[in-house]
């Protein structure tokens, strides 16, 4: 384990923002964190754990140590008739691992299939995608304590996962660094194909006896088509949540603007489209220097090439001000700022 200093944070965000962190280690076991817990710069300084940096806006330099989380291994722990219990190690690719249980046929990611990213952050903001959250298989996670630097267990329950949220962005913000992650997945998977986009695919492929692996290329196909790729031109995907309303505000709205995109939700609000609004605020495609709003899908928000971070905040500004001068609706940033 080796701390460097003053390294570029560029080739590690997917905004592909000129940003430097004051110290960097990258750490690929548990002993590694907890050596560096002790040391004088570690001590001395804030830190930022960083995954695949793919949900992450930095606006300055990082003056903080940079805990780069690349600890490795997929491990089958439990096995019973009906599951497998599988534990992923927080530096795995998010995608790889998703692969990896595809192909053993283990049921219940292939919907988050292609969702850039480290397996450890993946319970911060619970990610999801065409009907799924990484909730509705987690069976429980590992995380060193960032000041104690023991290792704890935690439950679904005690993750309380919501709609892009966990109580690692809440309660327990930067209080502990995830080191694995344990998924119960079937081995006789159920499909979940209702999110119309993915039926729609299934459709155009002509897949005649439905498999898990169909579904993984259906969204693989969708996402490519719709979402830019980072290695192409930075972003971190949605920088928006969708946007919760209450029935009469919901119902409001859609009198003024009978095409409103919403979803009804079981509390008895709506959630809105945020893309939908957005473009409806006629800002898609909108480009101000090298920061814009994405052609295809308003609710990304891109680096066209050398967008600073606070060009990009700025612009999210832009956009949170021109959707609520329109429909008096506040959006949040999902994107993490640093
Ligand atoms: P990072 O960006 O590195 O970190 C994100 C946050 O988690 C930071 O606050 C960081 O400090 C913290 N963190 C990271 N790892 C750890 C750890 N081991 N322990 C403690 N804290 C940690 N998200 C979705 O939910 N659904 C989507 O469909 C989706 N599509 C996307 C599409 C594109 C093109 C892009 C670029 C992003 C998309 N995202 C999506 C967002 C992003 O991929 C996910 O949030 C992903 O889980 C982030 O992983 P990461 O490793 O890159 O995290
Ligand atoms: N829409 C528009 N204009 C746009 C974009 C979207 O009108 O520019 C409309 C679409 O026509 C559709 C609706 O908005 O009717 C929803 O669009 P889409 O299916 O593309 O999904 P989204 O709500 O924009 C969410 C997630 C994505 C996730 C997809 C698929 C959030 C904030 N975003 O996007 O997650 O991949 O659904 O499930 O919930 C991410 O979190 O980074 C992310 C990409």
């Amino acid at each position: 384990m080796t701390i460097s200093s003053n390294i570029s944070l560029q080739p590690y965000n997917t905004f592909g923002i000129a940003a430097s962190a004051r110290y960097f280690s990258a750490v690929r076991s548990i002993q590694d964190i907890q050596e560096l817990l002790h040391s004088i710069e570690y001590k001395n300084n804030k830190h930022l754990i960083l995954g695949g940096g793919s949900n992450l806006l930095i606006t300055k330099n990082v003056d903080a140590l940079v805990i780069k989380n690349e600890l490795k291994g997929i491990e089958l722990i439990k096995e019973t008739s009906d599951h497998v219990f599988v534990k992923c190690a927080a530096g795995e690719v998010w995608h790889e691992f998703v692969m990896w249980c595809i192909n053993k046929n283990y049921g219940g990611l292939e919907n988050l299939s292609l969702i850039p990213g480290c397996t450890g952050a993946s319970p911060m903001q619970n990610i999801g995608a065409y009907g799924i959250e990484i909730k509705d298989t987690f069976y429980e996670m590992e995380a060193v304590h960032a000041e104690t630097g023991e290792l704890k267990t935690f439950s679904k329950t005690e993750c309380e996962f919501g709609y892009r949220e966990s109580v690692f962005k809440r309660k327990f913000k930067n209080q502990f660094i995830i080191t694995s992650v344990t998924f119960q997945l079937s081995k006789h998977p159920v499909f979940h194909i209702e999110y119309g986009a993915i039926k729609q695919e299934l459709d155009a492929m002509q897949i005649s006896e439905l498999n898990i692996q169909d579904i993984s290329q259906a969204v693989i196909n969708i996402r490519s088509s719709k979402l830019p790729d980072p290695k192409k031109i930075g972003n971190a995907g949605s920088f928006f949540k969708n946007p919760e309303v209450s029935f009469s505000v919901y119902e409001n709205l859609k009198k003024e603007f009978p095409n409103l995109v919403a979803y009804p939700l079981e509390n008895q609000n709506y959630k809105l489209a945020a893309g939908w609004l957005i473009e409806q605020s006629g800002l898609k495609g909108y480009r101000k220097g090298d920061a814009g709003v994405h052609v295809l899908q308003a609710l990304v928000l891109v680096n066209y090439g050398n967008a600073s971070g606070n060009e990009i905040y700025n612009l999210s500004t832009h956009v949170l001000q021109t959707v609520k001068d329109k429909f008096g609706v506040e959006l949040e940033r999902e994107v993490n700022i640093i």
